[in-house]
């Protein structure tokens, strides 16, 4: 189905000059932009886009702990305070320089976008995904450093989580619709049937 899904390159990428090899590998795959600009984010919006909801608060904390277990690191603690700490440190993370933020369009593209993007963690993330071929960071060090996991990008992970973010992130007016004339290639020319709603 023809989706919207969100994609924010963090800082890190930014400032390692590998923008453009990122979004290449969306084009690539069909994927239109949508939207596009370069931000510096505000504490404000990195707190609406990362929420205070137990639910994200504790997976962030057990998807920590599943990493150190993989390291053979032996750590108790509540996997909401893990969370909480992440929070404060994501505050920081994506505050320290110019994000580029984007809406991007395709055929499952939330599912799409998650795949090519890879898992949270970049020491796991396999080659041939953005995270595992341009970072080996993981929970680990970055307990260690005590930071975040510098991990080069974000992707909505469903359908509501895309919509939440567009609205966090664009206007309206920043949405553009336009036609990229090679999806009638990729898709065949009734490919407007599969656009939802
Ligand atoms: O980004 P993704 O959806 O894969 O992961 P998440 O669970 O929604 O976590 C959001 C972000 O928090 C990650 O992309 C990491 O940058 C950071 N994080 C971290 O630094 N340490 C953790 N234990 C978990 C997440
Ligand atoms: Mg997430």
């Amino acid at each position: 189905m023809i989706e919207r899904t969100f994609v924010l390159i963090k800082p890190d990428a930014v400032q390692r000059g590998i923008v453009g090899q990122i979004i290449e590998r969306f084009e690539r795959v069909g994927l239109r932009i949508a939207a596009l600009k370069l931000v510096w984010p505000t504490k404000e919006i990195v707190d609406e886009h990362y929420p205070n909801v137990e639910q994200w608060l504790r997976s962030v904390g057990e998807k920590a702990l599943k990493g150190y277990e993989k390291q053979g690191k032996k750590v108790e603690e509540d996997p909401i305070e893990i969370g909480k700490r992440v929070k404060r440190m994501l505050l920081d993370y994506l505050t320290s320089g110019p994000v580029i933020a984007m809406v991007l369009e395709g055929n499952h593209a939330v599912k799409l976008v998650r795949k090519i993007v890879g898992p949270t963690e970049p020491l796991e993330a396999p080659p041939g995904t953005i995270r595992g071929d341009f970072t080996k960071d993981s929970y680990v060090s970055a307990d260690t450093l005590g930071r975040s996991v510098r991990n080069i990008i974000h992707a909505s992970d469903s359908r509501k989580e895309a919509e939440r973010e567009i609205r966090i992130w664009f206007s309206e007016s920043e949405i553009i619709d336009y036609e990229r004339p090679d999806i009638y290639v990729i898709l065949g020319k009734d490919y407007k049937k599969l656009k939802k709603e």
